[in-house]
């Protein structure tokens, strides 16, 4: 039966309820994929392309109404019909400013004393009053909502202030955002103001970002950028974002005379104010409302980082204009970071989910800016010995618009004689493992990755992901799951699951979410999984610098699971046979060396390994991979080659399962010598080794195709 219309269609948009309307979506959606098929893969389209366009009008002006209503497989973003590859661009018609900033009474005083120096009539009368708004400077982005025929038809971000990103659909999403605003607006204004996210609603989300392994704000700012700036304006619609309105860019008639009504007329369109203002007229009265402010400043339920000045008159505004990128007739007056001062009780380790060891300050309790603060951040060793922290020092700890507080310095004064220096843990606080420091990183890594409680869960969602085990239906929702079930602890478990099944809680296939077909699926893949090459299975293990390519290097040299681990415990002596040829393989370097040997330094890991090796068939990896002549063979190129780069040459080695060194030894089997070589060949022939042409290895190369 081919589909013709839309049975909802005869109903107009604005008559939609919810319901209705996620129903026509659903059903356009199918609609309209159902014509690109006809059009695109069978070349006989149903309906002429106005029509056409038409059912893609309608989805478009039914999700600009219902934004929350998007469906992931709505036809407006479909790649090729008006993709969602990023956010459009949007010209600002009047650009959108930032504030010049005053940090003291001067700068301030200052600001007023140049408005009267502009404005003729201050100058020559200096009793006039100068009128200022004050209100409160929101931690937010600046957001410009454009509404013709007092339609809400557009949003932007300020971007650069000339050029912003259009956001429409997702300012649609705010609920403090009016649609349409009331009759005696003015046919075409751009109201201006702050997206921005409460104290409340910031904690909050990021608990349940962290519940569910999603990215964590450092601040209401960041958390109210990342969600404005969603591609996916379903997702916006999930964040708890609100919006102050202060100001407007273009718009079609003067509306007020003053800042202050003009506050008035927005509040009464619906708009929510910026609060506490007051309208102010003198110096000691733009202070008084700044030590208000501060005062208040941690029970206000939202950041801010000072207040802004604006001159009440909008003639005066107007006269005053701009300098450079900021408004002569407005300041920003900030507030200093708020400190105190309090007592450093302990130092303790965290450990990450990436194993790193974070200290972090235990301080006598202590209240900044209203908000009781007992613990800090010391972010790693450098910085605790760079300040000389100790415990039991006095310190000053700084709240700078950003949640996470900071250890500024110690006040050395008060600092007792017994007060002795940090010492750096060299276990994981955690699990008890070996804890390292490369030479060249500020962290300090707990060794024990797929032990450490810490960093399990982390790690075996790597273990299994798709270029290690590669087992599909074991991704990070459901090892999260079952790791804090106790049903897989560490990467052995998963090969145990399935004849554990049942013995703890309920059987896989009775859970929610799951049936008897996704049961057996996943313990078909998990089983199916136990067979994998060496250089597979060196990744899965997660050891820190070792990414696939220097697996890949590892498998090459090692061959067999067997060889390698030996070897690494070999390698542990430093002047050992063993520690050299590792250092011998070209792509290792000490650093990458010292993370493999800490790794077989650990009990944990090689009980860990040692399990994994009985459950699993590690294939040697030149066998597992290519069948090829020079597979698991050592080759050395000399001179020029002609036909292709030193480096494709040695990548197409390398795919063909060869190793390829720099130099020559009893060891290396060719030695492909183009024009210009020199010593190698004469070392190559004293040892007896196979020196080939490039014709010649061309020949061997050709014979066979890279797998
Ligand atoms: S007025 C022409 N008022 O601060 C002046 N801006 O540092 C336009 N901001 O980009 C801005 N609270 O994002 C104004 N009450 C307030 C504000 C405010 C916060 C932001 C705004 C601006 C930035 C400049």
């Amino acid at each position: 039966m081919p589909k013709k219309a839309s049975t909802h269609s005869a109903i107009p948009v604005e008559k939609l309820d919810e319901l209705q309307a996620a129903a026509e979506l659903a059903e356009l959606a199918s609609l309209i994929a159902h014509h690109d098929r006809l059009y695109h893969s069978e070349d006989a389209p149903e309906i002429s392309d106005a029509e056409y366009d038409a059912l893609k009008r309608r989805n478009e002006i039914i999700e600009i109404r219902f934004p929350q209503l998007v469906r992931p497989d709505s036809p407006s973003r479909k790649v090729g019909a008006g993709a969602a590859t990023g956010f459009k661009k949007v010209r600002h018609r009047v650009p959108m400013l930032s504030l010049n900033n005053a940090f003291s009474q001067e700068d301030v005083s200052g600001f007023l004393d140049s408005v009267r120096n502009f404005i003729k009539e201050l100058q020559q009368d200096p009793g006039v009053p100068i009128e200022v708004v004050a209100e409160p400077k929101i931690d937010g982005l600046s957001c410009s909502l454009l509404y013709r025929k007092r339609r809400l038809v557009q949003g932007a971000t300020r971007g650069n202030g000339e050029e912003g990103e259009d956001i429409t659909a997702n300012v649609m999403t705010l609920s403090e955002i009016p649609r349409i605003l009331p009759g005696d607006a003015p046919e075409l204004i751009e109201v201006r103001g702050e997206v921005y996210m409460t104290d409340e609603d910031f904690l909050k989300l990021n608990a349940s970002q962290e519940a569910t392994g999603g990215k964590i704000f450092a601040n209401p700012r960041n958390a109210a950028a990342g969600s404005l700036r969603q591609l996916d304006p379903s997702i916006t619609a999930s964040r708890p974002l609100r919006f102050f309105g202060y100001a407007w860019g273009e718009v079609s008639r003067a509306f007020a005379e003053t800042q202050w009504e003009a506050r008035r007329c927005l509040s009464e369109w619906g708009f929510t104010l910026n609060e506490p203002s007051r309208l102010v007229r003198s110096l000691e009265e733009m202070l008084a409302y700044y030590e208000e402010i501060q005062a208040k400043r941690s029970r206000l339920g939202f950041s801010i980082d000072g207040v802004v000045y604006k001159l009440n008159r909008w003639d005066w505004q107007k006269r005053l204009g701009f300098i450079s990128r900021a408004p002569r007739w407005a300041i920003a007056h900030k507030f200093p970071p708020e400190r105190g001062q309090t007592r450093l009780k302990a130092i303790s380790v965290q450990v990450g989910r990436t194993g790193s060891l974070t200290p972090v300050a235990e301080l006598e309790p202590i209240s900044v800016g209203g908000v009781l603060i007992s613990r800090a951040t010391l972010h790693n060793q450098d910085e605790i010995e760079r300040k000389d922290i100790r415990v039991g020092d006095t310190v000053i700890i700084q709240r700078a618009g950003d949640v996470i507080p900071q250890v500024v310095e110690v006040v050395l004064s008060e600092r007792s004689k017994d007060n002795q220096p940090f010492v750096f843990p060299t276990q994981c606080p955690v699990c008890g493992s070996r804890a390292i420091r490369e030479p060249d990183e500020a962290v300090i890594r707990c060794t024990g990755g797929l032990v450490c409680p810490a960093q399990a869960a982390e790690r075996m969602i790597h273990f299994a992901s798709r270029d290690a085990f590669d087992i599909e239906g074991l991704g990070q929702k459901n090892i999260e799951t079952f790791y804090r079930e106790g049903l897989i602890q560490s990467p052995p478990d998963i090969f145990r699951l399935e004849e554990r099944d049942g013995r703890k809680g309920v059987p896989l296939a009775e859970r929610e979410g799951w049936g008897v077909v996704s049961a057996r699926k996943l313990f078909d893949a998990i089983r199916r999984s136990r067979t994998l090459p060496l250089d597979r299975f060196i990744f899965a293990l997660g050891i820190h610098q070792v990414g696939q390519a220097t697996a890949r290097l590892l498998a090459r040299h090692y061959v067999a699971l067997s060889q390698w681990e030996k070897s690494m415990k070999a390698a542990q002596d430093p002047q050992s046979e063993a520690y050299q040829d590792l250092l011998s393989i070209s792509g290792i370097g000490p650093s990458m060396a010292n993370d493999l040997l800490a790794f077989f330094a650990e009990k944990q890991n090689l009980q860990i390994l040692e399990e994994l090796s009985s459950m699993l068939t590690v294939t040697d990896y030149a066998a597992s991979q290519i069948e090829s002549p020079i597979a698991g063979k050592t080759v050395v190129f000399t001179g020029t080659l002609e036909s292709m780069a030193r480096s494709e040459a040695k990548a197409r080695a390398e795919a063909l399962g060869a190793k390829v060194l720099a130099s020559v030894s009893k060891k290396t089997d060719y030695v492909v010598a183009g024009p210009g070589a020199g010593s190698k060949i004469r070392i190559a022939q004293q040892l007896g080794v196979k020196v080939l042409s490039e014709q010649e290895w061309l020949g061997i190369v050709r014979t066979v195709k890279a797998g």
